[in-house]
Formats: structure tokens, C-alpha cells, sequence
């Protein structure tokens, strides 16, 4: 087998954040690095405390380093707690993290991983991209030390799920996703046009109940919220898997088509947050179709192997 893919996920976790997050963690071609915390699901200082919790719960020693509690420019949104519950895991409840965030902030803690390690690291970015257009802001040579950026975000050939014009990561700082989009880095969109065809169901997280009993518990009492969310707003039987979707196809891109075009985001107005191909920014690899079965069935399976306690 090759070498693990080393990886830092950006969250905002969030249920599919965390599906993500224990993905990574059970997945042996994964190598996570750490995980950076971002607003968005839920208030920054939360996603803080709930990136550390989830990975003390999974038993891993792993940084985070916190990121903004604000857009770069535009007003913060409030959390759509209707969506992942105001903690950010439904009704499921974590203990305090025992840890403190790692000492540097999220932007910071990016760069000096990626230049520790120039051209080793992919960047998976599944909430605001806030932390990224900071960290290129502050440190721009990252544009030369990152792998890849994989973003989980957007809705490109395809309506959003905040209105009809924006996706939710977008829409919450699409300042941030312009700088980002704007770069000149390789870089992978997942957005809806994909995420939304992979369904993951109470079957698919109940398999890992028994192999990992403590996060297969939490994951299906958290997921519970997210699946009546999605009953609720769109009459399916499970929830989008966003957040893992990204993970993998970092890790893989055999089930995923893209198209190579420059994107770009509206900023204001009614249909601010909208993603569309075109303008004059360097190329992105945007997925445009996908084998959910074949996401799937790979998330199922790293995820109930055992591997998490
Ligand atoms: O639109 C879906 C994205 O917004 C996912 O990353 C979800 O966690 C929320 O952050
Ligand atoms: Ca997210």
C-alpha cells in the first residue's frame, strides 16, 4: 500500500463534519495532521471545543488550532442550528475537551505545517473558508507548499442548499472563497453537485455501533438530528454526506468526474455565495459527477472496521 495521505481538515463540525473527522481517523490511507477549527455550523469558539472533543472521544492526541469566529468581511451569519442542533452534534452531548487548542492561530498553525512538510500536505477545507483566505493573506507562499486543496463547497450546475443561488460554506464567507478560488494552487471543488447524490443512512452509521462502540454510539445518536433535518426539508431517508465526501476524494479521485474552469463568487446581494464557472481566476478541478455507491460504500467500511474505539 502506499503512503498515507497526509491531510488537515478546516471544520465547522457540525454532524458531517464529524462523520468526516472519524472517517479520516479510521481510514489507514489517511494521515491527518491536525484539525483547524472555523465558524459556520456552529459559533467559532464552539467548533473549537467541538473538533476537540470529537477526537478525544475517538482517543487521538491530535492539535487543533482555532480559527475565526467571523467572516473577513461580511457580517456572521447566525449558526443554522435547525440543521445540526445549536451544540453542533444534534442532541448528542461531548464532555469538555480536556485539551486546549494548539498555541497558534488556524492560519498560522496551516502554514508552518505545510512548509514543515512543502508539498507533502492536501488542505481539506469542509466549513467557511475564512481560515484558508486568512492563511493566504498572512503567509502566501502556501500556494507553493500545499499538495492540493480540496474544498467541500459550492453548488455549481446545481441550485444551493442555503437558497437557490448558495451553498452553506460559501454563503457564509464568500469573500473568503473568492481569495481562495482566486489562487494559484491546485485545487478540487466538491460541491453539491456531487455531495448531494451520496446518501448515507441510519444503516450506514449503525454499522459501526458494534465494532466501535463509544464513537459508533455518539455517531448515531448525533446523526439522528441531521437525518430528521433531511426527512424534514427534503424527504430522504438519510443525510447528504458533504464533509466525507471531500475526505475522499482527497485521498482518490477515481469516482469523481470533473471539469477544469476558473469559478467564480458572487458577493452580495440576493444571490451572494453563488458559484458559478467562468471569469479570469486560474483553473479549479470541479466535480461535476460522482459513483456515490463507491463513496459510500468506502466510507462504510473504514468507518465500521473497528478502528475507533
Ligand atoms: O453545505 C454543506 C456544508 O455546510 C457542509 O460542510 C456542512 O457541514 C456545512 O458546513
Ligand atoms: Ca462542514
Amino acid at each position: 500500500m502506499s503512503a498515507p495521505t497526509p491531510i488537515i481538515i478546516d471544520t465547522d463540525p457540525g454532524v458531517d463534519d464529524a462523520m468526516a473527522i472519524l472517517y479520516a481517523l479510521s481510514d489507514p490511507a489517511v494521515e491527518l495532521v491536525g484539525l483547524t477549527s472555523v465558524f459556520g455550523n456552529v459559533t467559532g469558539d464552539r467548533a473549537s471545543r467541538n473538533a476537540r472533543a470529537l477526537l478525544e472521544l475517538a482517543g487521538s492526541d491530535l492539535p487543533v488550532a482555532e480559527g475565526a469566529h467571523r467572516p473577513v468581511v461580511q457580517d456572521l451569519q447566525p449558526p443554522a442550528d435547525f440543521v445540526h442542533g445549536v451544540e453542533g452534534f444534534g442532541e448528542a452531548m461531548l464532555p469538555a475537551p480536556a485539551r486546549a487548542p494548539d498555541p497558534r492561530p488556524a492560519h498560522d498553525f496551516i502554514a508552518e505545517m505545510l512548509a514543515e512538510r512543502p508539498g507533502e500536505i492536501t488542505l481539506v477545507p469542509v466549513g467557511p473558508l475564512t481560515n484558508i483566505a486568512l492563511a493566504l493573506d498572512a503567509h502566501p507562499e502556501i500556494t507553493k507548499l500545499v499538495k492540493r486543496v480540496v474544498v467541500m463547497g459550492g453548488a455549481v450546475r446545481r441550485v444551493g442548499n442555503v437558497n437557490d443561488f448558495a451553498e452553506a460554506n460559501i454563503w457564509q464567507d464568500p469573500h473568503a472563497a473568492a481569495t481562495v478560488f482566486a489562487a494559484d494552487w491546485p485545487m478540487t471543488l466538491v460541491g453539491l453537485d456531487v455531495t448531494e447524490q451520496i446518501i448515507c443512512t441510519r444503516a450506514d452509521i449503525a454499522a459501526m455501533t458494534g465494532p466501535s462502540p463509544r464513537c459508533g454510539a455518539f455517531m448515531a445518536h448525533a446523526a439522528e438530528f441531521y437525518f430528521r433535518f433531511h426527512k424534514d426539508s427534503a424527504d430522504i431517508d438519510g443525510c447528504h454526506l458533504h464533509d466525507p465526501a471531500a475526505v475522499i476524494a482527497a485521498l482518490d479521485m477515481s469516482a469523481f468526474e470533473t471539469v477544469s474552469a476558473p469559478l467564480t463568487v458572487t458577493l452580495d446581494g440576493a444571490e451572494a455565495g453563488m458559484t458559478r464557472e467562468g471569469g479570469d481566476g486560474p483553473p479549479i478541478d470541479i466535480c461535476i459527477g460522482v459513483d456515490a455507491d463507491a463513496v459510500l460504500t468506502r466510507f462504510r467500511d473504514h468507518l465500521s472496521s473497528g478502528r475507533l474505539p
